[in-house]
């Protein structure tokens, strides 16, 4: 059996890219790495300490500052994100960071401290990341590359049932929006845009079940670990 190898997961907004990445990990004992997370947490940061984040000197002096770590949660055997010690992976999903995040990940020193951590993170092997640039940017060698893709309308759908437990005041309107302007922003910035990895596989989960997704993403898989 082949060494432990690197799962890329990247694709639009709310197209089910971390549904897809923890089942994988579970399946094959690897580590998860959700990359939005930092991104999301180092928006968070800035918001609660009033960073501007067009200043690049201020941006510079916050990164000092943040400590981003991921722990397994034994209960639910998920990684979970900590901001300087503090379990932020349920703030972080917040429209308030969601609203901010992709104009502070397209800058380039918050991408350049992201990116270095998650190829860290990643050095050993036998992980599955999700984003935007992973298979492009962050592991261009890695063996698996998937890029996601689903209709807009139920992306809009999937997100809303998801933000509606814990908001809901939160409307279908608003979640659009939204999306739309995160993957404007993401697939037209000047670092890194959201682009599909030339040996990426595309999968395109508008009709299928998580079931039909999760063995689709398997065999790929499969087949390098032979
Ligand atoms: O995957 P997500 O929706 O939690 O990501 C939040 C934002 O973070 C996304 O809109 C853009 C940014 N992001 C990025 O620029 N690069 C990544 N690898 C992951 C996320």
């Amino acid at each position: 059996m082949a060494g432990k190898i690197i799962i890329t997961i990247d694709g639009w907004s709310a197209c089910g890219k971390s549904t897809l990445a923890k089942q994988l990990a579970l399946k094959l004992g690897y580590l998860y790495v959700d990359s939005g997370a930092m991104y999301r947490s180092i928006t968070l940061y800035f918001l609660r300490n009033h960073v501007d984040w067009t200043d690049t000197n201020e941006v510079k002096d916050a990164l000092k500052n943040i400590i981003l770590e991921f722990i397994v949660n034994p209960k639910t055997k998920q990684s979970e994100i900590f901001l300087n010690g503090e379990n932020v992976e349920y703030l972080i999903r917040d429209l308030i960071v969601a609203e901010k995040v992709s104009d502070i990940a397209a800058i380039r020193e918050v991408r350049e401290f992201a990116v270095a951590q998650q190829q860290k993170i990643g050095a050993q092997k036998g992980i599955v990341m999700d984003g935007r640039d992973i298979g492009t940017t962050v592991f261009p060698g890695a063996e698996v590359k998937i890029f996601m893709v689903a209709g807009s309308a139920i992306r809009v759908e999937r997100r809303f049932k998801e933000l509606f437990e814990k908001n809901p005041n939160i409307s279908l309107s608003e979640i659009k929006t939204n999306l739309e302007m995160r993957d404007y922003i993401d697939s037209h910035r000047e670092i890194s845009p959201l682009r599909k990895a030339k040996d990426a596989i595309e999968l395109d989960n508008t009709n299928l079940s998580e079931k039909e997704q999760f063995d689709f993403a398997l065999k790929l898989v499969n087949a390098k670990l032979v």
